[in-house]
This record gives structure tokens, C-alpha cells and sequence, in this order.
């Protein structure tokens, strides 16, 4: 069972060249939406993620399938709200690893409620979150850095 092959563990600085592969990805940047600038900008990203290791309420997890990253999921605080993002290699998509991983995030992680932003149209992390139990409870609209051009967003919350 995927569960028993699955697990988390903080994030380290050897994780990070792995989570600048999986967001290589095209088709995971377009569907993700709100990303950095230039997500192929190796300094900028590793200038975020140790800017990320150095705020104390930030939570960084590896998704970790047998010994292999797979993907990561992380939290932080913003004005008051915890937010939750994640991002799965695209060669492990469709195997449900982002709803068990979440499930298992969210089994350690006990504030609530728990806030979650989507592009409207991102169907696969819409479903993922809804497995988990949030609710849509609203709407925004955002730039969208993958997308060059302003698009809709849905705002998630889970309350239990
Ligand atoms: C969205 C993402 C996390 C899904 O990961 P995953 O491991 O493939 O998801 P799961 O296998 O757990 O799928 C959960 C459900 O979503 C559905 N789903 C996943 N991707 C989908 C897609 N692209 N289109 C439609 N449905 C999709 C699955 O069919 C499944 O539904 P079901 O149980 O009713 O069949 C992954 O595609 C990803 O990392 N995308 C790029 C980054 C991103 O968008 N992150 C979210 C930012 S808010």
C-alpha cells in the first residue's frame, strides 16, 4: 500500500537540487501558476528556500516514496494564516502520492484551520485538497508568473 511506502521528513540542504528539478516541469509550472519569476533561476531559488530555512514557522517536508524524493509540501504563516503549498515529480503523478502525502502532513500539523490557494483551473490540487477535507470558501485573482497575465484563484480552508 502506498501509505506504507510513503513518509515525510524535514527538508535539508541536499533536498534542494531534487526540488528544483520537479519544478522544471512545464506542464507543473503552468498548472501551479503562481511561481516565481523565472522558476529556471537556480540562485533565486535557492536564495527563497534558505530565506524559507531561516523563518521559524516556516514547515518543510520531502515527500519521501520508499528512499526516493518525490516531492515536497510546505507551510507558512501570512498575516496570521497558516498556508500550506506542495509539488509532486511529475514522473510520479496520478498515483495519488499528494493525497496521501497531505493526509500524513496533516496528521503532524494540528493548527486550524488551514489555509490553501489554487489557480481556479488547477483541477489535479483542487481534488487533492478536497480529499483532504477543504472546503473552497473563496475567490481572488492574482498574477500569475507562469502564466504572464492576471488569473482566478480559489481560496481553501480546512477547519477540522
Ligand atoms: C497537483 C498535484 C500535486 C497532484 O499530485 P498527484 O500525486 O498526481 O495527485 P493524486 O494522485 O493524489 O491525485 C488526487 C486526485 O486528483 C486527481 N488529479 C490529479 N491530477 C489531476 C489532473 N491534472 N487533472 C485532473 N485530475 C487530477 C486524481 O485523479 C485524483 O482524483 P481521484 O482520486 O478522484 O481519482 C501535481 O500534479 C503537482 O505537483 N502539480 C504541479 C504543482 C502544483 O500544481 N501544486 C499545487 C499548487 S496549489
Amino acid at each position: 500500500m502506498l501509505i506504507d511506502q510513503l513518509s515525510l521528513r524535514d527538508i535539508t540542504e541536499a533536498d534542494l537540487p531534487t526540488i528544483f528539478e520537479h519544478e522544471q516541469d512545464p506542464e507543473a509550472i503552468r498548472m501551479a501558476a503562481f511561481t516565481h519569476q523565472d522558476p529556471s533561476n537556480r540562485d533565486a531559488f535557492m536564495a527563497h528556500w534558505h530565506r524559507l530555512f531561516a523563518v521559524d514557522t516556516v514547515v518543510t517536508k520531502a515527500v519521501v516514496l520508499d528512499k526516493t524524493v518525490v516531492g515536497h509540501i510546505a507551510s507558512w504563516v501570512q498575516e496570521g494564516d497558516r498556508e500550506i503549498t506542495y509539488w509532486i515529480d511529475r514522473n510520479h503523478w496520478g498515483k495519488g502520492i499528494a493525497t496521501t502525502a497531505l493526509q500524513l502532513f496533516l496528521a503532524d500539523m494540528e493548527t486550524r484551520p488551514l489555509w490553501a490557494r489554487t489557480a481556479k483551473d488547477n483541477v489535479g490540487s483542487i481534488r487533492v485538497l478536497e480529499k483532504c477535507g477543504f472546503e473552497t470558501v473563496g475567490q481572488d485573482r492574482g498574477f500569475a508568473n507562469a502564466r504572464g497575465e492576471e488569473i482566478d484563484e480559489l481560496v481553501l480552508r480546512l477547519d477540522s
